[in-house]
């Protein structure tokens, strides 16, 4: 008897649930695919006993780069195609920004990078760091600019020219310069640099894109990331001005940056896959207790969907410990994850 080997069942897409990924220690550590990412992708993409196709979404605090930039990254690491519609890094809810601000200090990342972030997201005016060193090389006593900096950095007119408000985008990769720099703009009366106010109260605002304290690389501890920088410009203003610094953080674990991946997945599956329902489960996997799983938790409080979190072993949140911030469910990895979040819908 010759058993002709059972073909797959057809694919179908699943429209009652979604998943939601983090990226620095769940799929990616220090720019290398984590093994099982590409095991999972391959997963929520049909090859799975039911034959479904799973919606999903990535949600990573990590920036310094155009979106376009990071998913054409994304998708050589995963060996699997991801598209802007699809993505939210720690800046992209920024971008509504642009209708309250004109000139704007944008702080971190590589080089011109994060200016051309800015400058894409329609803010008229962006200056760097290194415009204003150029300028004024005496901002930075130890602090030279490369000949690349020098060559691509812009001389400013320091009379005319009102930083209105500071981003600061992507880890900084000189944090005395950066610190000293966004400390003048505080100090400054209306955002003139050069300035000093009187009562401290003149300046503009500062955002940061998140607030992650640490983070997940290839190395075997977590790293100090942009909270950490936050945390150090917070104490240098007290020791400096006497007063406490108001700053604004977005990405994860704040509401608003859920509510934000909540559009953009409802619209990725309208686009994508024609559902216009929304997904009543969506399972959010990320690393890091701090800001995934307390983002997750405290959302689904007040989501109609649910939003049900999964913590990998693979990033920040180390075996053994107790996460100060309890998800749903604690898996090995994203394969794990994506497998227990299919096999609990079925
Ligand atoms: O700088 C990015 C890092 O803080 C965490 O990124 O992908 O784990 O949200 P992610
Ligand atoms: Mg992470």
């Amino acid at each position: 008897q010759v058993t002709t080997p059972l073909s797959p069942p057809p694919m179908t897409i699943s429209d009652d649930f979604a998943l939601a990924f983090d990226i620095d220690g769940v799929l990616i550590r220090g720019g290398q695919a984590i093994p099982e990412a590409v095991e999972a992708m391959k997963y929520i993409n049909g090859e799975n006993p039911y034959g479904i196709k799973v919606p999903y979404i990535f949600l990573t605090n990590g920036g310094g780069k155009t979106e376009q930039e990071r998913c054409q990254d994304l998708s050589r690491q995963l060996e699997y195609e991801v598209c802007p519609g699809q993505f939210i890094c720690g800046h992209t809810p920024m971008r509504e920004m642009v209708e309250r601000y004109k000139t704007v200090l944008v702080v971190g990342g590589e080089g011109e990078k994060c200016r051309i972030v800015a400058e894409e997201y329609g803010f008229e005016n962006v200056v760097t760091p290194g415009d204003i060193i150029k300028t004024r090389h005496d901002t930075t006593p130890f602090r030279k600019l490369t000949d690349e900096e020098f060559k691509n950095s812009r001389v400013l007119d320091l009379d005319s020219i009102r930083i209105e408000a500071i981003f600061v985008f992507a880890d900084s990769r000189d944090w005395a310069g950066d610190q000293q720099i966004i400390l003048d703009c505080l100090m400054s009366k209306d955002g003139q640099l050069g300035t000093r106010s009187e009562t401290y109260d003149e300046g503009p605002p500062i955002y940061f894109s998140h607030n992650d304290v640490v983070w997940s690389t290839s190395h075997e501890h977590s790293r100090l990331g942009m909270g950490a920088l936050r945390a150090s410009l917070e104490a240098l203003y007290k020791a400096v001005v006497g007063k406490e610094l108001k700053t604004v953080a977005f990405g994860k674990p704040q509401v608003g940056t859920f509510q934000f991946a909540t559009r953009l997945l409802q619209q990725w599956r309208s686009d994508s896959h024609g559902i216009d329902t929304p997904p009543s489960t969506i399972y959010f996997v990320g690393d890091t207790p701090e800001s995934d799983i307390r983002g997750t938790n405290e959302f689904n409080e007040i989501s109609e969907n649910e939003w049900y979190s999964i913590l990998v072993r693979t990033g920040v949140y180390q075996e053994g410990t107790i996460p100060r911030f309890p998800p749903k469910k604690i898996v090995n990895n994203i394969y794990d994850a994506v497998k227990f979040a299919i096999d609990r819908e079925q």
